[in-house]
């Protein structure tokens, strides 16, 4: 079997071909042309100008794909497609290239939740037990996921201000220290100490499996104004607080899921699980509780087509898609996982 993979959610056009043989899916190309130096001017994403660089971009991003994996159209199975949660204008163009591509090539078109393919690229190449426990942290969503198998999933907490993804960009923002924050923040945080300033842990030890991040951001931000703004390990030791109160509240509970839920596996997705240190405190704290525990490689935990094919892989095991499906094609800004 063979799938196109197209994902424009947010700001990185993205195309990707697999190639499954007896349930082994092979990533035969994964193109990924990002915005972010063009919304970094700007301190975030502006949609507007999101969705026309996916114009400019989403035939060659495709293009390039095919000809990285070595395919021709009339091979293509199956034209998977991200048709939200994300930015409506950045979905459109990605819907609307599957729905033409669908609707010339004759191919079947799937559409395929966002939230559903982060937390999917975790089935690449590894052997899931389930009940699995998944924590999906992006720049829009923070959710922690139990399945119960790969088609049956509920959401079981959620934040209910910023996302973590968002708290990272917002700290950055305000420390002045550019766009995205996670990549910035992460790399002072490894010449900061967290312990310097008491920051809190908020709804850590809240009776529910819900988040939040905002007060933590208000809390960096007090403690910005009282400090030396120009003495950089100042700012380091701000940022390695503030990444530690992030990754005590998400470790924290994730863990306290698993446990109750009895999950046999804790999984980990988005672009925040790119952060090493929050790699590193997850495994950890899996490995004690015994489970088995994966994050996808850094390439894949970003915005990327290659996630894509593989939710829409396991979803068609479950549904045949018909040919015709470009005709109910429709994108859902806020589309959640249920
Ligand atoms: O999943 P993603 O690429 O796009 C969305 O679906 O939102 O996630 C982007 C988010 C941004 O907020 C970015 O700051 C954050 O992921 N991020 C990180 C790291 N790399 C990216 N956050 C913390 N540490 C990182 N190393
Ligand atoms: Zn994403």
């Amino acid at each position: 079997m063979i799938i196109l993979g197209i994902e424009t959610s947010c700001d990185e056009t993205s195309a990707a071909v697999a190639k499954i043989t007896r349930g082994r899916i092979d990533i035969a190309s994964n193109v990924i042309s990002s915005q972010i130096d063009i919304h970094k001017q700007y301190g975030g994403v502006v949609p507007e100008v999101a969705a026309r660089h996916h114009v400019q971009n989403i035939g060659w991003v495709i293009d390039k794909a095919l000809q990285d994996a070595k395919i021709a159209p009339k091979n293509i199975d199956l034209i998977a497609l991200t048709s939200g949660p994300g930015l409506i204008t950045s979905l459109m163009v990605g819907a609307e290239a599957a729905r033409t591509l669908s609707m010339a090539w004759k191919i079947p078109a799937l559409q395929v939740n966002h939230m559903y393919s982060h937390l999917s690229a975790n089935f690449l190449n590894n052997k899931i037990e389930f009940p699995a426990l998944c924590l999906v942290v992006s720049g829009g969503h923070t959710e922690l996921v139990l399945l119960k198998d790969y088609w049956h999933f509920k959401k079981i907490g959620q934040t209910v201000d910023d996302a973590a993804g968002e708290a990272f960009d917002k700290v950055a923002k305000l420390l002045n220290l550019g766009y995205p924050g996670g990549p910035i923040v992460s790399q002072r945080a490894l010449s900061g100490d967290a312990g310097k300033f008491d920051l809190p842990r908020p709804m850590l030890t809240a009776p529910n499996f819900n988040f939040s991040f905002s007060g933590l951001k208000t809390a960096v931000l007090y403690q910005s104004q009282k400090i030396d703004a120009k003495n950089e390990q100042n700012i380091n030791d701000l940022c390695a607080g503030f990444q530690q109160a992030v990754i005590d509240v998400l470790v924290g509970k994730t863990i306290k899921a698993a446990k109750k839920h009895n999950a046999k596996t804790i999984m980990m997705a988005g672009g925040v699980a790119a952060n090493k240190a929050l790699r590193e405190a997850l495994k950890t704290k899996a490995e004690e509780l015994g489970v088995k525990f994966f994050v996808p490689e850094f390439k894949l935990c970003t915005d990327n087509a290659a996630m894509v094919t593989v939710a829409a892989y396991y979803l068609s095991q479950k549904k045949k898609t018909p040919k015709d499906n470009w005709k109910k094609i429709k994108v859902d800004p806020n589309w959640e996982l249920r």
